[in-house]
């Protein structure tokens, strides 16, 4: 009887065991950089990328709106992680300049070339980081208006039972595949766009969440929780990683091909803070579980761990982008896990072979070829704007 007792009570923890182990295929997965070394790296990264930055619109030549709003990311999160304000004045500047020109951080995108989308959810998101890193209370203002112009592309629980949605003029499905699409957010304002998808539930996810964290404030919570499971109930793949997109009129999936690592990235640093806001395990074993399969996914890497995504040497692409949003989840991650040092190693591993990778395979001087496993290039504003994140990260995951 006491031997049975114990074997049941042994059960959860086996059972609900995921694989942490580092690859050993991976190329080159530790790093012996000291802090200042890693700080000094990461700066020089950024410098490279400041003379593209043109004040007046700020935004920096070579890449696009949503691309630019995550430069300014990434110079907060260094000095968050740097203990510094080495960039707060162009931070706040230039996100005040976008903030001046375009209400809500909402470039009216409609070119024929690229489709109007939810963008500003960046640029939302880059104030948030700007108030964590300086306390600027104007940043976090930003943060909240930009959430509550989001929130009305969300699904509420009533759109979903009602089947409308009051930005939308078609009929919305109650359910997909048996699971309610409350919680999900469309991906596109126009009134005839039905695809709502992962990256922009996930990025609302995220901000909700860390508004939840600053404020206390039990709506985003709840807003956080509602996308979350629309997430974790919809989205997830065989593999364990994030899919795509779902239309809201049929359920019809986006292309199986349409693997991004940004889609298992964002959800993971929204999941990180939810489960500190929450304190719920299940987000804190759906966080595990999908930074164990991302980071192993052959989908966007070779068996040597270094990610080829968007790797285009002539041409901007958004999918250069991807990448860099996939290491700041995880580093988000990684910063929510002391009770997890498996994870931490994991994660810092995997941030170390992208790391020695740019810096001995793609660098040229102190900037980077968008393609990680190299060969180095000249300058490009795409290829040094994606690496930036991976130099941040590498500040916090390395020790000491
Ligand atoms: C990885 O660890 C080995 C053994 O300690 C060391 O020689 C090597 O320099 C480290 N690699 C990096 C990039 O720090
Ligand atoms: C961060 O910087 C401030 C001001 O320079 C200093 O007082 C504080 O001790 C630093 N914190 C850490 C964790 O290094
Ligand atoms: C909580 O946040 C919501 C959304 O921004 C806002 O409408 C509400 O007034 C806030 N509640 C409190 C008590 O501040
Ligand atoms: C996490 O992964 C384990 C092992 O594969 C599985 O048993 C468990 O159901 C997963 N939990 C969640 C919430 O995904
Ligand atoms: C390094 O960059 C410079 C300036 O962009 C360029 O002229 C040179 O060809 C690049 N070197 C390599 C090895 O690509």
């Amino acid at each position: 009887m006491a031997r049975l007792t114990l074997f049941i009570a042994l059960l959860p923890s086996l059972v609900l065991a995921q694989d942490l182990g580092v690859p050993t295929a991976w190329r080159e997965f530790n790093n012996s950089r000291l802090f200042a070394e890693r700080v000094s790296i990461a700066k020089s990264a950024i410098d490279t990328i400041l003379p593209q930055l043109d004040t007046s619109t700020a935004q920096f030549n070579g890449i696009g709106y949503w691309q630019s709003a995550n430069v300014f990311a990434s110079m907060a999160n260094f000095d968050h992680l740097a203990n510094s304000t080495t960039y707060k004045d162009q931070v706040i500047d230039g996100l005040t300049t976008a903030w001046k020109l375009y209400t809500n951080f909402d470039l009216n995108l409609v070119s024929s070339s690229i489709s109007r989308n939810i963008v500003y959810r960046w640029w939302a998101t880059a104030a948030y980081y700007a108030h964590r890193a300086y306390g600027d209370v104007t940043m976090l203002s930003m943060a909240v208006t930009t959430w509550k112009h989001v929130s009305n592309y969300v699904v509420t629980a009533a759109d979903a039972a009602s089947g409308t949605q009051p930005n939308k003029d078609f009929k919305i499905v109650s359910t997909c595949y048996g699971e309610t699409m409350a919680g999900g957010v469309f991906w596109r304002p126009t009134s005839d766009d039905t695809g709502i998808n992962s990256i922009t539930t996930g990025l609302y996810t995220t901000l909700s969440a860390f508004l939840a964290e600053t404020t206390g404030n039990a709506t985003y919570t709840n807003a956080a929780i509602l996308s979350a499971k629309w997430i974790q109930n919809l989205q997830i793949s065989d593999s364990g990683i994030i899919l795509d997109g779902v239309s809201s009129e049929d359920c019809t999936r986006t292309a199986a091909s349409w693997l991004f690592t940004y889609n298992s990235g964002k959800y993971l640093e929204g999941l990180s803070v939810l489960k500190d806001v929450t304190g719920a395990a299940i987000w804190k074993t759906l966080m595990t579980n999908i930074t164990a399969a991302a980071v192993k996914s052959p989908v966007w890497q070779g068996s040597n761990g270094i990610i080829t995504e968007g790797a285009s040497k002539t041409s901007n692409n958004d999918g250069v982008g991807f990448k860099a949003i996939f290491i700041r989840g995880l580093d988000e991650v990684s910063a929510r896990s002391s009770d997890n040092s498996k994870l931490q190693i994991l994660i810092h591993s995997y941030n170390d072979v992208q790391y020695n990778a740019l810096l001995e395979l793609a660098a040229n001087g102190t900037s980077y070829s968008p393609s990680w496993p190299g060969p180095a290039q000249g300058y490009t504003t795409w290829g040094q704007m994606a690496a930036l994140d991976v130099m941040v990260t590498a500040i916090n995951t390395n020790s000491p």
